[in-house]
């Protein structure tokens, strides 16, 4: 039987779906559209188009990753984020729309008219730094990683965004060796305690990298590292924004409030969740941002 676009799309859903995979339908277009060579449109207008032996092949192989869990940015890869695509490979975290939450609240700290420089400890694919270097044409950043791999995609994407010159990269651990002046300190670290990541999906415990995972025990290593050296990075009123994993919040904001930055909030996503934690150098008595519900 001769397959079709809408035949073939179909095949790949019913397969996804038997895998188990969260969102068939979609990822089964999107496999489709890179395999077959075809664009979104062309399901559109013109679904009964008989597709080559080729074409099939080139869809199914697309599949079958599929079909064992590979995540869909590692097949195709990018992922979109914000208001771009960014290259992802398998040695960066797949960025994640809740993450543009905290873009949002860092460009609530940055006035579009005013320079300024923005660290982002553990860049990875450059998610958070891009985006908001994207949208502060006079800013400047710094993104820190410790896996060399994931600064490689970084470089390239900054480079594929037009942004290489406003951003300097440095292989090394949170800030260490790094010196202060920044008005702005983001970090999406990892925060999924050890013991947890095994019962993740299979996307994210087989494919993602460990190293941006894993939070330690509590999942709160990486908060307890980069809080102490939030004064010393920051400029008086600087402000910084950190991402958080569910139910963290009270935990962070009181490793944070130990180091003196006492004007903490943590705000959340849209699911009403606390998502990021953000606060000023010196606990300046006015809250850092945002409106300062859920409050802690
Ligand atoms: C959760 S990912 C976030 C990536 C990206 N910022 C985003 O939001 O999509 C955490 C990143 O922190 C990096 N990382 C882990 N431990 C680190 C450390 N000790 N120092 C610097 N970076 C680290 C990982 O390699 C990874 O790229």
């Amino acid at each position: 039987m001769t397959q079709t676009l809408v035949s073939l799309w179909a095949d790949a859903r019913k397969r996804l779906e038997a895998a188990g995979v969260d969102t068939p339908v979609l990822d089964a277009r999107l496999l489709l559209e890179a395999g077959a060579g075809v664009a979104r449109l062309d399901l559109v207008t013109d679904p009964r188009r008989a597709v080559s032996d080729l074409q099939v092949a080139a869809v199914d192989a697309l599949v079958r990753r599929r079909e064992a869990r590979e995540p869909l940015s590692h097949i195709l890869g990018k992922k979109a984020f914000w208001s771009f695509d960014l290259v992802v490979t398998p040695d960066v975290l797949t960025p994640r729309p809740e993450t543009e939450l905290l873009v949002e609240i860092a460009l609530r700290a940055l006035p579009a008219d005013r320079p300024a420089r923005i660290l982002d400890l553990g860049v990875g694919s450059g998610a958070i730094l891009l985006a908001v270097l994207w949208e502060r044409p006079l800013a400047h950043g710094v993104g820190v990683d410790a896996s060399t791999a994931a600064l490689a995609v970084t470089q390239k994407n900054a480079e594929l965004l037009g942004l290489e010159r406003r951003i300097e990269l440095r292989h090394g651990r949170w800030a260490d060796g790094l010196g202060g002046a920044f008005d702005l300190v983001v970090s999406n670290p990892p925060y999924i305690p050890s013991d947890d990541i095994e019962g993740l999906a299979p996307e994210v415990a087989r494919f993602e990298p460990r190293l941006a995972l894993d939070g330690g025990a509590d999942g709160l290593d990486a908060y307890r590292a980069i809080a102490p050296t939030l004064p010393r990075l920051l400029v008086r009123g600087g402000v910084f924004a950190l991402e958080i994993g569910a139910g963290q919040a009270e935990a962070v904001l009181a490793v944070l409030q130990r180091e003196g930055l006492s004007a903490v909030d943590a705000l959340p996503d849209l699911g009403g969740r606390p998502r990021v934690v953000t606060g000023r150098r010196d606990g300046d008595a006015e809250k850092a941002l945002g409106t300062g519900h859920a409050k802690h």
